[in-house]
């Protein structure tokens, strides 16, 4: 008898401070696959689209995650692995992408539903925890002086 292949899941994110709504997401994904490679955006991907600084630097950012008991795998992807998800399957191999779904609706996860159907590559979109977010916390350090 043939073994079952293990399905690897595959998400993608900053992860800068790291925060509960970032570990319920990594729990959710890795419940829903055998093997979960979590993708760390760089810090060029930050400045570029968040227009700041990061609080943690990439390499912090994915010893951080990477030490998670969810989390199989920790790579670093650049801006266009982040912009462009074929990209990453040629990397990675994986059966299923996950994201929060405040991304539910994007143009970017629209085309990459276009490019991954043919392909067989799920897309599952997990609830997105409310009332935090790296954003958040800044600005709750800088308001209320912390
Ligand atoms: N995420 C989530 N719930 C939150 C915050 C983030 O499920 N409250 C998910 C996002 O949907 C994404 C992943 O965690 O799939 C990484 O998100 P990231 O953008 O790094 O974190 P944020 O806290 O949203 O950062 P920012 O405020 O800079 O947008």
């Amino acid at each position: 008898m043939t073994e079952k292949k293990p399905r690897v899941g595959f998400t993608t994110g900053v992860f800068d401070l790291m925060h509960i709504g970032h570990l319920n997401l990594l729990e959710r994904c890795r419940e829903r696959c055998d093997y979960l490679i979590v993708a760390i955006c760089d810090d060029e991907y930050l400045r570029k689209y968040k227009h700041r600084e990061p609080v943690f630097p990439e390499d912090d950012r994915m010893r951080l995650i990477g030490a998670l008991k969810c989390v199989d795998q920790v790579v670093q992807i650049n801006t266009a692995e982040t912009e462009d998800k074929m990209l990453c399957v040629e990397r990675f191999h994986f059966d299923v992408l996950f994201a929060g779904d405040d991304w539910e609706g994007s143009e970017r996860f629209r085309i990459t539903a276009e490019q991954f159907a043919p392909l067989g590559i799920d897309i599952v979109f997990l609830p997105y925890t409310k009332e935090i977010s790296t954003t958040q916390i800044r600005r709750r350090i800088k308001a209320e002086n912390l």
